[in-house]
């Protein structure tokens, strides 16, 4: 018997190795693509199998199949091998018996015992031949001109749905990597969103702290400055008080035992009106003992106000602050030409002290009652608001104790926050005033004073409960 002629390996067959790998088909599942065309070779050529294989280095592997369960044939058994030196024509075996390659070849001398085989190349673009669509035969025959016509115009379909296939997986892959850019752009973009949003806090902080901390020594130089003389009136109001009442004792005496005064005198005492006078001064020094009490009150809200030596938290009276606070807003709260007095109503429930920076909560409220100062002036402006109706500005400051919190509301008669610009009134520099009146920075600056620095919140609210 003669010995397996061994298919000749093609000249290319190290670049033809690798083209096969980039196509990544070996070992895949079974595709319908495939199997329709392979049923389709069948068909036209009347052939009970067919297959569309594909060989590697060591065998033909199949990637489809009609008529006989086949996956893989060592490459030294395989008709299809001997296919890959001819790609310029279908290899037709009419009858394996009769041919030398195939006589002794174990499918031929027992199951499924192939006699006719016929293998059109699958060539790629660039000319390498993978492997076939083949058709076989149990008895030995021919295919005519138009069979093999069509077997090379499907193993054509073959390669088109293998480049079909390879572009999909190189789309897939694209697509993916460009996913995953955009991920990372997405995560980069994250991240500058956070810087940009953290510097414009710092910005606004630096601005703020700037701001607050000049009127803080303003106001604290002041309440100083003010404080020695003060203290040297208030001190001396009392002697005064004493010494006038010691000379009016005195005035009294000499009325009392002088019963027919010089003309003179008699005549000055009519000009002034001494009766009036003598009843009148200590009026006069009581009212101004008053007023200088007055003013050590506002010196010592001053200076309770700017708070400048606390950097700790301390507990401190929020009732002392936001009435320190109106004290600085007392002249905003007056009456003015173009309005009524602005009436404040407290509403102060009982708290407790609590740890807090207190200057900056004093800040909270100055941009709070600000706010409603602004607010109630512009619904003044506005003759159809229902304000102008009810002619009077009122601001309202409740204050609560929750379980570990407290509430304190401000709320005012102006128009309101307008829906349209609610979301955005906690945005740094956002405002809706005219330029130079407003920075916009009031509601920021107390956001972050209350959320960040003292885990509170701060909303605003259009109810008036
Ligand atoms: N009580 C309020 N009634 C109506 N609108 C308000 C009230 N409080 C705030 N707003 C709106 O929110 C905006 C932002 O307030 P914010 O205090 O942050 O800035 P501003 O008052 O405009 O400027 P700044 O306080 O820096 O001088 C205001 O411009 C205003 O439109
Ligand atoms: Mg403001």
């Amino acid at each position: 018997m003669l010995p397996i002629q061994r298919p000749p390996l093609p000249l290319n067959e190290q670049d033809r190795l690798e083209k096969l790998q980039q196509y990544q088909i070996l070992d895949t599942d079974a595709e319908q693509p495939f199997d329709d065309l392979t049923a389709l070779a069948a068909y036209v050529c009347g052939t009970p199998i067919a297959f569309v294989s594909l060989v590697d280095a060591s065998r033909q592997w199949v990637k489809s199949r009609v008529g006989l369960e086949v996956t893989e044939i060592a490459r030294e058994l395989s008709f299809c091998a001997h296919a890959l030196s001819q790609p310029d024509k279908v290899m037709i075996v009419p009858n394996t018996l009769e041919d030398e390659r195939f006589a002794t070849n174990p499918f031929v001398t027992s199951t499924p015992n192939i006699r006719f085989y016929a293998g059109a190349p699958l060539i790629t673009p660039d000319g390498f031949v993978l492997g076939t669509l083949c058709v076989i035969d149990l008895v030995p025959r021919d295919l005519s001109p138009e069979k093999i016509a069509a077997l090379q115009a499907l193993s054509r379909q073959v390669i088109s749905q293998m480049e079909l296939r390879i572009n999909l997986a190189r789309l897939k892959y694209q697509i993916h990597q460009c996913y995953d850019t955009e991920k990372v752009l997405r995560g980069t973009n994250q991240r500058l969103t956070q810087i940009l949003k953290k510097l414009r806090q710092t910005q606004v902080q630096l601005i703020q702290s700037e701001k607050m901390s000049s009127l803080g020594q303003l106001i604290a130089g002041i309440a100083h400055e003010i404080n020695n003389p003060l203290n040297f009136i208030d001190g001396n109001l009392n002697h005064v008080s004493i010494y006038v009442k010691d000379l009016l004792n005195l005035l009294c005496l000499y009325q009392n035992y002088e019963r027919n005064p010089n003309a003179e005198i008699q005549h000055q005492a009519e000009v002034i009106d001494v009766n009036f006078l003598a009843e009148d001064l200590p009026k006069v020094i009581s009212s101004m003992q008053m007023g200088t009490e007055r003013i050590i009150q506002i010196v010592q809200s001053l200076r309770n106000f700017s708070r400048l030596d606390e950097a700790e938290k301390k507990p401190a009276n929020i009732h002392e602050g936001i009435d320190n606070t109106l004290l600085i807003l007392q002249h905003r709260l007056k009456h003015t030409e173009q309005r009524p007095e602005i009436q404040i109503i407290k509403e102060y429930g009982d708290l407790p002290d609590v740890e807090c920076y207190a200057a900056q909560l004093n800040q909270v409220f100055m941009n709070i009652l600000n706010n409603s100062v602004d607010a109630i002036e512009e619904s003044f402006f506005n003759s159809q608001s229902p304000l102008a109706a009810k002619s009077k500005g009122q601001i309202w400051i409740r204050t609560e104790l929750g379980q570990n919190y407290i509430v304190v509301k401000i709320t005012d008669n102006g128009a309101g926050i307008p829906e349209a610009i609610q979301k955005r009134i906690f945005d740094p520099f956002f405002t809706s005033k005219p330029i130079g009146k407003g920075t916009g920075l009031g509601l920021s600056i107390s956001y972050q004073i209350i959320v960040e620095k003292h885990k509170g919140t701060l909303s605003y609210n259009w109810s008036l409960d």
